[in-house]
């Protein structure tokens, strides 16, 4: 009869943990901290406004039907086209970023997690001593609370069991039998689970759905970096410059074949050419003023008050990435398109361009996993030939020293790597994680 009990105890415990864990890894908890909270906090106004309740203000303060969802698409659009947008735009010298690969179903999951949080001015109304900087960390406290509950549960029910196996032990002792008949932990453990099939069944059914459905959930979430496209001081469209009029990508990259980054130019580059060419239109010219004041350029010298232009990165990778543009560029023969599309025609600012697109391009390898995650680079690592014959064929002569100690040691683990026709980057050692880990 207690054991039962217990047993079911256990059941619900496991279940109580596997939802809380999903709170923890509620969607609009992830976006919202991922992509929000370094300028807006829930309670208190900082580099942006304050989040919460903001879907009701902007209903009842007049804006327009579904104009929330496109501000946070796209602020400047949203602006053009409503005036309660246009007001709030103003509120802050700052500007927000674009959050294009938003959907309304993502951008609701924030606003409901946001709204969903309790306002610490009114717990401090509760309760005397309450602090009023409670953070937004504190207030998911309560999940954390059930976790560390579940497990003292779990610890004080192992203990429980290894006291009574001491105990029986100590009375097969005394009774004259051997110890060593008792069975160990291990085997104890399955009969024990033998014996309650249906309990570990069910819990074990549970979790591994759950761990399934977070799996599928946290792939989503590195999903939604694709298509990222931050909003620049100037609107510069690639498609005029390396499109139109030609210009090579390292006359303004110029370290992409010497070098780890690509670099972005500095406002130098621009007026090389910019000196002389101030638009033709007064859209084109308005652009380019920009240009101008952040050169200090009055139309006919340098005045010396410059305005620095600062350029919002778009491709991040995370700091314990190792990723170098020399190695891809020069030594793999990687062409800018298969990781940038065909920057000719983009005629909007950069952005992470997603991986269906990428495979659309001529000359691509096609690839399965979004741009920029870890599948990615190892996918086209997998699957990208550095050579398609001997390694000897590359002219660079930079893998003449490994093809001549394969040639010379592994013979038969180099024609291994020969038989589809190719040495990928992967059977050189690309799939090694301190190639790419610090
Ligand atoms: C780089 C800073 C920054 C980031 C990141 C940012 N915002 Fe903003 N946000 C602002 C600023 C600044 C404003 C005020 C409007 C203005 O002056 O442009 C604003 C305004 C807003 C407003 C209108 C607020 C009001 O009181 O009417 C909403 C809604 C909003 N942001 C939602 C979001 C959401 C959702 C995210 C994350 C997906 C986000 N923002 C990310 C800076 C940011
Ligand atoms: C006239 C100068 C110029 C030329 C030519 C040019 N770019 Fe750029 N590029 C820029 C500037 C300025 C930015 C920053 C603005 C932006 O992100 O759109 C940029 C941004 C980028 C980015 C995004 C950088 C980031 O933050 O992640 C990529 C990728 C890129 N360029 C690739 C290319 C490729 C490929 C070519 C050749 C086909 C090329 N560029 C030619 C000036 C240039
Ligand atoms: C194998 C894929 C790949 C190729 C090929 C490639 N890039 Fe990149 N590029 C990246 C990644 C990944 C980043 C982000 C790097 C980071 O955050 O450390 C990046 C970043 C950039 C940036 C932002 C500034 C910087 O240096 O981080 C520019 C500009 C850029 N690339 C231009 C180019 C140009 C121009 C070429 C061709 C000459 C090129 N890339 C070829 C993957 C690639
Ligand atoms: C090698 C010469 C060259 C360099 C360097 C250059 N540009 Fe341009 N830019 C041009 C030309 C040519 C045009 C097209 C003007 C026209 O259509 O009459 C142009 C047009 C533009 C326009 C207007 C585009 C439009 O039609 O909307 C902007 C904005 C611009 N450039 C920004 C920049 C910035 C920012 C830089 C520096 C990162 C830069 N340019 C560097 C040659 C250059
Ligand atoms: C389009 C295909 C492609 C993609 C995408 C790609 N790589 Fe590579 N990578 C190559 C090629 C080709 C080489 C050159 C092989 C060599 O260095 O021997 C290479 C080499 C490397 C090397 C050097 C390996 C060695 O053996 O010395 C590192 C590190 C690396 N890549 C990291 C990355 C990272 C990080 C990413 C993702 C952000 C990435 N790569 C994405 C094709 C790719
Ligand atoms: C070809 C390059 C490459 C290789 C090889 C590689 N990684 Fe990664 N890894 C990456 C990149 C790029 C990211 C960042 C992806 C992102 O930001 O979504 C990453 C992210 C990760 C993360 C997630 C960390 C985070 O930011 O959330 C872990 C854990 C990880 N790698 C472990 C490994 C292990 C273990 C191996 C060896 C089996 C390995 N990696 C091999 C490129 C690589």
């Amino acid at each position: 009869m207690i054991r039962k009990f217990t047993n079911w105890c256990v059941v619900a415990v496991t279940v109580m943990l596997t939802a809380a864990s999903f709170d923890v890894y509620s969607q609009g908890e992830t976006l919202f901290k991922n992509k929000c909270s370094t300028c807006h906090q829930i309670f208190k106004d900082g580099t942006g406004p304050k989040l919460y309740n903001v879907r009701e203000k902007w209903a009842s303060e007049g804006a327009k039907e579904g104009s929330i969802y496109a501000w946070v698409n796209n602020w400047q659009k949203a602006a053009a086209t409503d005036p309660y947008a246009e007001q709030v735009s103003k509120i802050k010298p700052t500007s927000m970023n674009q959050f294009p690969d938003l959907t309304k179903e993502d951008i609701d999951a924030i606003f409901n997690y946001v709204d969903a949080q309790q306002d610490p001015a009114t717990k401090v109304a509760e309760g005397p001593g309450g602090s009023t900087d409670v953070t937004v960390e504190q207030e998911s406290g309560n999940t954390w609370l059930w976790i560390v509950a579940g497990l003292i549960f779990v610890t004080i029910i192992l203990t429980l069991g290894g006291v009574r196996r001491q105990l029986s032990q100590a009375v097969a002792e005394k009774e004259g039998g051997n110890v060593n008949d008792y069975p160990s932990y291990g085997a104890e453990v399955r009969q024990w689970m033998w014996k309650n099939k249906i309990y570990v069944g069910i819990t074990g059914l549970v979790v591994t759905l759950a761990l399934l459905i977070m799996g599928i959930q946290a792939l989503g979430n590195i999903n939604v970096m694709e298509a990222y496209q931050p909003s620049q001081p100037i609107d510069f469209p690639h498609s005029v410059h390396a499109g139109i009029n030609g210009i090579d990508c390292k006359y303004c990259h110029n370290s992409a074949d010497k070098s780890r980054t690509a670099g972005i130019p500095t406002v130098n580059v621009c007026m090389n050419c910019h000196k002389q060419i101030s638009g033709n239109t007064p859209e084109q010219e308005a652009k380019i003023k920009k240009i101008y004041e952040a050169a200090g350029w009055d139309g006919s010298e340098y005045t010396g008050k410059t305005k620095p232009l600062v350029w919002n990165k778009v491709h991040v990778l995370p700091d314990h990435v190792y990723f170098s543009h020399q190695q891809h560029v020069v030594v793999g023969g990687v062409d800018c398109k298969q990781c940038h599309g065909d920057m000719t025609k983009q005629q909007q600012t950069a952005r992470i361009v997603p991986v269906e697109e990428l495979n659309k391009i001529e000359g691509n390898i096609p690839l399965t996993k979004p741009t920029l995650t870890m599948g990615w680079c190892i996918e086209c690592h997998s699957e990208k030939g550095i050579t398609d014959g001997p390694l000897s064929d590359k002219k660079s002569g930079y893998y003449d020293e490994i093809h001549r100690r394969l040639m010379n040691n592994d013979r038969t683990l180099y024609d291994k790597y020969l038989k589809d026709g190719k040495v990928t980057v992967r059977e050189l050692g690309g799939w090694e994680c301190a190639k790419c880990h610090y």
